[in-house]
């Protein structure tokens, strides 16, 4: 196995590649004067199972069409197989019409790949793994969520209850509530698919006097985690933490979590920031070793 380190996620594939003990291969990029991209395999991949890692946080435009770039030079390169590695992925949030005439965009980033011939697609935390059954392609998801509560765990978040911002978050509070203890919650969450409107119920969990960490899989406005919070130290948390595999936020974002109450928030480097405090590479290439 030989792993190529795509121009958004070199540091983590190089870490990736150290914890595998495989290969490393790293990529030329460019920009021609026009603004397109150029790419190039620095080294071979002939006959080599080549694991591309790129992630497609912003700009996801460029990001996403480096990573089909990269996947036809290692296929006409003669790799023997291709895996994408897509920590983040761009465009997983529509999955399906919301509103009339709408594309399903993460379908279509899927048939692509598909299109050029990669064998599996791995991804963390992606936001809705459904759709991959729908494009027939082999997918891997995997779950931050154990890496981070441990982080919490280790900074003596013993005890400390668990929330998830939404109903389909909640799976996410139950398995960090494996690791911390101190039980979970859950809220619904309404989005007004117009204005972006955000409503927010706490369905379950205890928050008064509590250490509380809020997981989800995608920061990004910072808008449902700031509601959340909320909720919580209205509800008489003691303190509360955000946790996120994805963060996408800008530091002005950043700095209205904190004003809403939040302590601290921490995130994967499956899009390298200013919270990236834990990394996905030892679940990547502990997952890659079983795979290829
Ligand atoms: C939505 O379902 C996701 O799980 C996140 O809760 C959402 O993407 C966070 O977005 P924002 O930070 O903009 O509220």
């Amino acid at each position: 196995m030989l792993v190529v380190g795509g121009p958004a996620s070199a540091e983590l594939a190089r870490e990736v590649a150290r914890l595998a003990d495989c290969g490393f291969v790293e990529v030329e990029t460019k920009r021609f004067p026009d603004g397109e991209s150029y790419i190039r395999l620095a080294g071979e991949v002939r006959n080599e199972k080549a694991v591309i890692v790129q992630s497609t946080y912003p700009p996801q435009d460029t990001h996403l069409v480096q990573l089909l770039l990269l996947v036809d030079a290692a296929v006409r390169s003669k790799a023997s197989e291709v895996t994408v590695v897509i920590p983040y992925m761009a465009y997983a949030r529509q999955d399906k019409v919301f509103r009339s005439n709408e594309p399903v965009s993460a379908e279509v980033v899927l048939k692509i790949l598909k299109a050029l011939k990669v064998r599996r697609i791995v991804t963390v935390d992606v936001h809705s793994p459904e759709v991959f059954g729908r494009v027939a392609v082999e997918h891997v998801n995997l779950s931050a969520i154990g890496i981070l509560a441990r982080h919490f765990l280790d900074l003596g978040f013993k005890g400390a209850s668990s929330f998830a911002p939404d109903r389909k978050a909640a799976r996410m509070a139950e398995e960090a509530s494996k690791i911390l203890g101190g039980g979970y919650g859950w809220f619904s969450k309404q989005r007004d698919r117009v204005t972006g409107e955000v409503s927010m119920v706490l369905e379950q969990g205890e928050a008064e006097n509590r250490e509380i960490v809020i997981f989800d899989d995608i920061i990004s406005s910072g808008g449902t985690v700031m509601m959340a919070a909320r909720t919580l130290k209205g509800a008489g948390a003691k303190r509360v933490y955000a946790a996120c595999t994805h963060a996408l936020m800008s530091e002005e974002a950043y700095r209205k979590i904190l004003g809403s109450g939040v302590e601290e928030v921490v995130s994967t480097d499956t899009i390298p920031t200013f919270t990236s405090k834990v990394s996905v590479a030892g679940l990547l290439a502990e997952t890659l070793r079983r795979l290829t």
